[in-house]
C-alpha cells in the first residue's frame, strides 16, 4: 500500500484495497494516475442507469435470481443517494460502484459484474451521458434559432449596410444578415441530432470486446437504457469512440457558426449599429463609461476550445489498436465539458440576439456609405442595354467621385459625368435619371434584389416563412428524442421497482 506516498493525492484514488483489485494491481506509485473516479463523476448517474438496467436483464434472463437482483437495486439506490462524492476510491465510477454494493450487501454483489466488462460498461455510460449533452445543445441552437427569426421578422425593412472583405459592398437588411445565421445554425441542428443517433446506439453486452457466453438480451438493455439500438458487433462496440468525435466536431461547428455571429455584433456595437441589452454587457473596472460586448468575445472564444477539443479527440484516438486501450479513459470527460459550454455560448448568444437594441437610424445612414449601390447602378446600366463591362467601367469612374454623403440625385449627375467620360455619351442614352436615383438609393436598392433568397422584403418574408416551419419541426424532432429518453427513463424505474 502507498497510502501515506505523498506523490498520489488525487481524489478518489486512495483506496487501492477495493472489491475489485484486492491487493495485486493496486496502481502503487502510478495509483492517482490510472484513477479517472474524480472525473467520472460526470458518468454516475449514467453509470447507475446501465448497472440497473443490466441487473434487471440479468434477473429476467435468470442468470441472477430475482431475490439478489434486488439486494443489488436496493444498494444502488443506496449508492445513488450517498453520491459519487461518498464513493471510496477505486480505479474508476464502475469499479467503485460495484465495491460499493459489495460492501452493502456481501459477495451477492458481485454478481452485478456477470456477462459484462467495463469496457462495454463505460462506452454505454459515455454515450448516455454525451446523448444528454448533444440533445441539450441542440436545443440552445432552437433557441437562438428562435430568437433570430423573431428580431428578423421586426426588421425586413430596416436597411443596413452590407460587407465583403469588411469593406461597404451592398445595402442588406436586418432580417436578412439574420436569417444568414439562422441558416447556418440550422445546419449545426442537424449536425448535432446526426451525431445524437449515432450516439444512441447500445454497446452493452459487448462485455471485454469478444461476447460473453451468458445468455443476454442486449436488445433489452438497449431498450430500458433508451438506446434506439445496439452498436452490433462487439469489437466494434467496445472500442468505437467515433461518436465522440463526431459529437466534438459538431459542438466545434455550431462555436464556429456562433463566433462569427458574435464577432459581427461586437463590430456592430463598435459602430453604434446595435447597442447590446445590458445584461449581456459588461464595464470596465477602472473606465466606469465602458459598456463592453464581453458575453460576445466569450462565445467567440469558445469557438477555440471546441475546436481544440475536436482536434484533440481525433488524435487520441489516431492510430490506436483494436480493442480496447486505456488511451479512451482520457477522451470523453473533456468532450463532455465542451458540449457545455458550447451550449451555453448558444444560449447567451440568444439571450444577446432577442435582446439587442438595432440603431435603425444610423444603420439606414450608414447602408449607403463607400458608394454601396454601385452594383445596382451597373446592373441598371446593362439592363439599359450597355454591356455589363462597360457599365462596370462607368460605375468605377464614378465610385472615385461620390462621397459618403452625396443624396441619390448628386450622386446620379457624378455617374453621369462618368458616363460621359467613358462612353461620349450622357447616361440618358441608356437610362432615365429617375431610375439611377432610384437603385442609387439604398432601401429601393434592396427592395430590387428579389431573386429567391435575397434581401428584398418580399424575399426575405417568404424566406422567413420556410425557416419558421423548418424550426418548429426540428422542435418537434428534439421534444421526440427528449421524450423517448423520459419514457425509458420511467420505464427503467418501473421495472426496478418489481425487484425492491
Ligand atoms: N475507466 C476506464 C475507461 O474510462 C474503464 C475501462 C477500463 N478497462 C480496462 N480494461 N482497463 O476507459
Amino acid at each position: 500500500m502507498t497510502d501515506d506516498d505523498p506523490a498520489v493525492t488525487a481524489e478518489g484514488a486512495e483506496d487501492a484495497d477495493t472489491a475489485v483489485r484486492r491487493d495485486r494491481f493496486s496502481g502503487g506509485p502510478a495509483r492517482a494516475f490510472l484513477s479517472s473516479l474524480a472525473a467520472d463523476a460526470a458518468i454516475f448517474e449514467a453509470d447507475l442507469a446501465v448497472d440497473r438496467a443490466h441487473t434487471v436483464m440479468l434477473a429476467e434472463r435468470e442468470i441472477v435470481d430475482d431475490a439478489v437482483a434486488g439486494e443489488i437495486l436496493a444498494a444502488l439506490d443506496a449508492v445513488e443517494a450517498a453520491g459519487h462524492g461518498d464513493l471510496d476510491g477505486g480505479e474508476d465510477v464502475h469499479e467503485a460502484i460495484e465495491t460499493a454494493v459489495i460492501d452493502r450487501i456481501g459477495p451477492d454483489g458481485g454478481r452485478m459484474h456477470t456477462a459484462r466488462s467495463r469496457n462495454d460498461e463505460v462506452a454505454t455510460c459515455i454515450r448516455y451521458r454525451l446523448r444528454e449533452d448533444l440533445l441539450a445543445a441542440a436545443e440552445a441552437t432552437l433557441t437562438l434559432r428562435r430568437a433570430l427569426l423573431d428580431v428578423a421578422g421586426e426588421h425586413t425593412e430596416t436597411v443596413m449596410p452590407g460587407y465583403t472583405h469588411l469593406q461597404p459592398a451592398q445595402p442588406t437588411t436586418i432580417a436578412h444578415y439574420l436569417l444568414s445565421y439562422e441558416g447556418g445554425i440550422a445546419r449545426d441542428t442537424a449536425r448535432l441530432l446526426d451525431a445524437y443517433e449515432r450516439t444512441n446506439r447500445s454497446p452493452l453486452g459487448a462485455a471485454a470486446f469478444a461476447g460473453t457466453p451468458f445468455d443476454i438480451d442486449r436488445e433489452r438493455t438497449a431498450e430500458l437504457l433508451g438506446f434506439d439500438g445496439l452498436v452490433a458487433n462487439s469489437m466494434d462496440a467496445a472500442s468505437a469512440r467515433d461518436f465522440l468525435a463526431e459529437g466534438a466536431t459538431a459542438c466545434a461547428t455550431l462555436a464556429t457558426t456562433l463566433s462569427g455571429l458574435a464577432e459581427d455584433l461586437v463590430l456592430f456595437s463598435n459602430k453604434g449599429f446595435v447597442e447590446l441589452s445590458d445584461d449581456y454587457a459588461s464595464t470596465s473596472s477602472i473606465m466606469p463609461q465602458k459598456k463592453n460586448p464581453d458575453t460576445l468575445e466569450l462565445t467567440r472564444g469558445v469557438a477555440g476550445d471546441a475546436i481544440g477539443e475536436a482536434a484533440g479527440t481525433l488524435s487520441l484516438l489516431k492510430g490506436l489498436p483494436r480493442a480496447y486501450n486505456r488511451d479512451l479513459q482520457r477522451a470523453h470527460a473533456s468532450v463532455f465539458e465542451t458540449a457545455d459550454d458550447v451550449r451555453e455560448a448558444a444560449e447567451v448568444a440568444a439571450g444577446a440576439v432577442a435582446t439587442a437594441d438595432w440603431n435603425e437610424a444610423v444603420l439606414a445612414d450608414a447602408a449607403g456609405d463607400g458608394f454601396s449601390t454601385a452594383t445596382g447602378v451597373a446592373d441598371l446600366l446593362a439592363t439599359g442595354g450597355l454591356p455589363f463591362r462597360t457599365a462596370h467601367e462607368i460605375v468605377a469612374a464614378a465610385a472615385e467621385r461620390v462621397a459618403d454623403d452625396d443624396a441619390p440625385p448628386a450622386a446620379a449627375a457624378k455617374v453621369d459625368e462618368a458616363a460621359r467620360t467613358v462612353t461620349g455619351e450622357p447616361l440618358s442614352a441608356y437610362v432615365s435619371r429617375e431610375e439611377v436615383e432610384a437603385v442609387l438609393d439604398p432601401e429601393r436598392s434592396v427592395a430590387s434584389r428579389d431573386s429567391a433568397g435575397g434581401p428584398a422584403p418580399d424575399a426575405v418574408a417568404c424566406d422567413l416563412e420556410a425557416r419558421r416551419e423548418s424550426l418548429d419541426a426540428d422542435e418537434t424532432t428534439l421534444a421526440a428524442r427528449r421524450e423517448a429518453l423520459a419514457d425509458a427513463a420511467r420505464a427503467l424505474d418501473a421495472e426496478v421497482s418489481e425487484y425492491v
